[in-house]
Formats: structure tokens, C-alpha cells, sequence
């Protein structure tokens, strides 16, 4: 059995797309170790949602202004994710800190992808706050979601040389092109091997 992927999105969605076109046939003509069986977003309207439907895969979204409080919102999310038994839940690229009761759920088996190399520049800004400080390397990070803001135990990075005429885009556009290989290696990974967590040490396997 694949393992089955919750992916949760809040804009473009390329890393999305990512792990979509690494499980397809073409991929993987005799069937993928993994298989994202819904999408989840926190807006309507976003690209990534659109990929998700062109893929033919179940979607829902949960905005947080229609709920009255953010502890509804973060419950109404993990119904949502729960009725969907993943065996992994990826945020990629989701502007939105999920609350006790996700974490409650879905706890180690929760990742999400941040374009640094954690634990630098942890935040919504990476690539400008690198830029900014003037780093000539930085990259992107899968790590296990901890209660913390992109603080948690680190399952994959990979670097990014920084060029001097760099912009934020161009600069982003360049760690998501290797945010995309790292995400979609380490699910692959998961999915064929597992992981355990010991302190701040990930082990595949
Ligand atoms: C990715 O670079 C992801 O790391 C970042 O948003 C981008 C989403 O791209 N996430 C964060 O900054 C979260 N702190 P995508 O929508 O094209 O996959």
C-alpha cells in the first residue's frame, strides 16, 4: 500500500506539483511508494488548489476568518485531514501555524518545507532575511513540526549559493527548485523506509 499523503497548501503550489508528477505513471508505472490523496488550503482560489483539482485529487479549504475562534479553525483542519487516515501530512508551503489539536493528531508524522537552512532565518521571509544579512549560502529545510515556528527536528536540507545580483524572486525561484528535489526525495524516502525521531535527530529507517 502507498503511503498516503495529506498535502496542505497556500499559494502557487510547485512543490505540490512536485510530489504529484514524482508519483505518476510516468514515475512509477507499476504504482508509487506514496500517493497524495487530498489537498488542503487555508483560501480559496490559489494555484495550488487548481493543480490539485487538474490532478483529479480531493480538496477542502478552511479560511480562518470564517470561524470564531483559531481553536475551531485548527479543529475544523484536523477533521479534515483526519477523514483523509494519512500516514504523513506535508505543509508546503502553508502561511499558517496549525494549533494544539493538529499537533495533537498528526505529531511526528507532520513535516514542512522552509526556504532556509534551519535553524537560520526561521519565519514568512527566508529568502529576504538571508538576502538582507548577507549570507552566500542558504537552502531550504524539511523538518518534523514541533510546536515551535520552523524549530523542528531536521529530516533533509540542501545548500543554495547566493549570487550578488540576486533578488528575493530570483533567489527564492532558486531554492525552490531545490526545495522541490529535497521534499520529493525525503517522501520517497519515508515512504519506503520510515523514520524515527531521537531529540533534535531524525533517522530514516
Ligand atoms: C516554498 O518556498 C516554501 O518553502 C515556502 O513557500 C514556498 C511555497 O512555494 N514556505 C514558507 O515560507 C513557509 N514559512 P509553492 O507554493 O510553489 O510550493
Amino acid at each position: 500500500m502507498p503511503l498516503r499523503v495529506v498535502v496542505l497548501v497556500s499559494g502557487s503550489g510547485t512543490n505540490l506539483q512536485a510530489l504529484l508528477d514524482a508519483a505518476g505513471p510516468a514515475a512509477y508505472p507499476d504504482g508509487a511508494p506514496y500517493a497524495v490523496v487530498a489537498v488542503g488550503a487555508d483560501r480559496p482560489g490559489i494555484e495550488a488548489l487548481a493543480r490539485a483539482e487538474r490532478a483529479g485529487i480531493s480538496t477542502f479549504t478552511h479560511r480562518v476568518s470564517d470561524f470564531a475562534h483559531r481553536a475551531a479553525w485548527d479543529a475544523a483542519l484536523t477533521e479534515s485531514v483526519a477523514g483523509f487516515e494519512p500516514d504523513l501530512v506535508v505543509l508546503a508551503g502553508f502561511l499558517k501555524l496549525v494549533g494544539d489539536t493538529f499537533l495533537a493528531s498528526f505529531g511526528g508524522r507532520l513535516v514542512n518545507t522552509h526556504p532556509a537552512l534551519s535553524p537560520a532565518f526561521p519565519g514568512m521571509h527566508a529568502p529576504a532575511d538571508a538576502l538582507a544579512y548577507g549570507v552566500k549560502v542558504t537552502g531550504c529545510t524539511l523538518f518534523v513540526v514541533d510546536a515551535g515556528v520552523d524549530t523542528g527536528p531536521i529530516l533533509a536540507q540542501a545548500a543554495v549559493v547566493v549570487q550578488e545580483d540576486d533578488t528575493v524572486e530570483t533567489l527564492h525561484e532558486r531554492i525552490k527548485t531545490e526545495e522541490r528535489r529535497m521534499l520529493v526525495g525525503a517522501v520517497e524516502r519515508i515512504a519506503r523506509e520510515g523514520f524515527s525521531v531521537e531529540g533534535r535527530t531524525v533517522r530514516f529507517g
